[in-house]
């Protein structure tokens, strides 16, 4: 449902700290190491562009773009610092030509994310407000795969119940761990205190349920399974206390 007194906030001044994950006192990085959800976007998107895509898939390969550029951005600390660099300008690249909908330079981008050219300056951007980012790009990933979106509100119910794959249940919560970065700086505009905290604890909690999601099925064969389904059942009443709030 689109909300038409939902005016985002696109201004840097509301992502101020989302260039670095501080915002609940963690590391920079929610994900931990060797998490999936790089490569899976980088393919998604790849596969998306690979032909012109259709109007409903445009929104979550603009997303998909923006959360390869955070993600990127997140592991710009270490001794790969250039490289995630170039990834997260390449990424930006996408997203900006997918905005004009210049879908070919947005494919020739897409595929050099696969061997991304090391930046020159290394330093983190402020993403938040860049090509004009908003909520219903960023909440249409969500969507079911056949209507273009990563299919991540179905995939969570069904983790929810059942957690086989400790590999794909990474990808789906990395993916909504970086989305909840991204929830925190778009909330509706005209929101008054009250609602506002309600806002940044949700979308907190949401990057912070994934985050532990992730983090238990990084131990791979050892990962607890049924504790993972419990994340995903927590961060499925996570979603649902906000639609109730501020979806209508
Ligand atoms: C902090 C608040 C908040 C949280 C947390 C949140 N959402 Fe949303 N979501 C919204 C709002 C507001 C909208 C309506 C956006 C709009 O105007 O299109 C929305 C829209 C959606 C849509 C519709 C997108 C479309 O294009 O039709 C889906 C699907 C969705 N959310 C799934 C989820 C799932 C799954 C989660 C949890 C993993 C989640 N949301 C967590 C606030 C939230």
């Amino acid at each position: 449902m689109r909300n038409s007194w939902i005016r985002r906030i696109v201004g840097a001044a509301a992502f101020a700290g989302l260039a670095t994950w501080t915002l609940t006192g963690e590391a920079a990085n929610p994900l931990p190491e060797g998490n999936g959800t790089l490569a899976a976007d980088i393919a998604f998107l790849q596969k998306g562009l690979s032909k012109e895509p259709q109007k409903r898939e445009v929104p979550t390969l603009k997303a998909v773009a923006m959360l390869i550029a955070l993600n990127a951005q997140n592991q710009m600390d270490g001794k790969d610092a250039a490289k995630m660099a170039g990834v997260r300008d390449a990424a930006l690249a996408v997203a900006g030509a997918v905005t004009k909908k210049d879908f070919a330079a947005a494919k020739t981008a897409a595929a050099s994310l696969s061997d991304a050219k090391p930046a020159a300056d290394a330093k983190p951007v402020t993403l938040g407000g860049m090509h004009k980012f908003d909520l219903d790009e960023l909440m249409s990933s969500f969507r079911k795969g056949t209507v273009g979106g990563l299919n991540l509100e179905a995939d969570v119910k069904a983790q929810s119940k059942k957690v086989t794959d400790p590999q794909a249940a990474a990808v789906i919560a990395g993916r909504v761990a970086l989305i909840g970065e991204y929830t925190l700086g778009l909330p509706p505009e005209g929101i008054d205190a009250a609602k506002k905290k309600q806002w940044d604890a949700w979308s907190k909690e949401m990057t912070t349920l994934a985050a532990d999601i992730a983090k238990e099925s990084a131990k791979a064969d050892k990962a607890d399974k049924v504790k993972m389904a419990t994340g995903f059942r927590n961060l499925d009443a996570n979603c649902n206390a906000c639609h109730t709030a501020f979806r209508n």
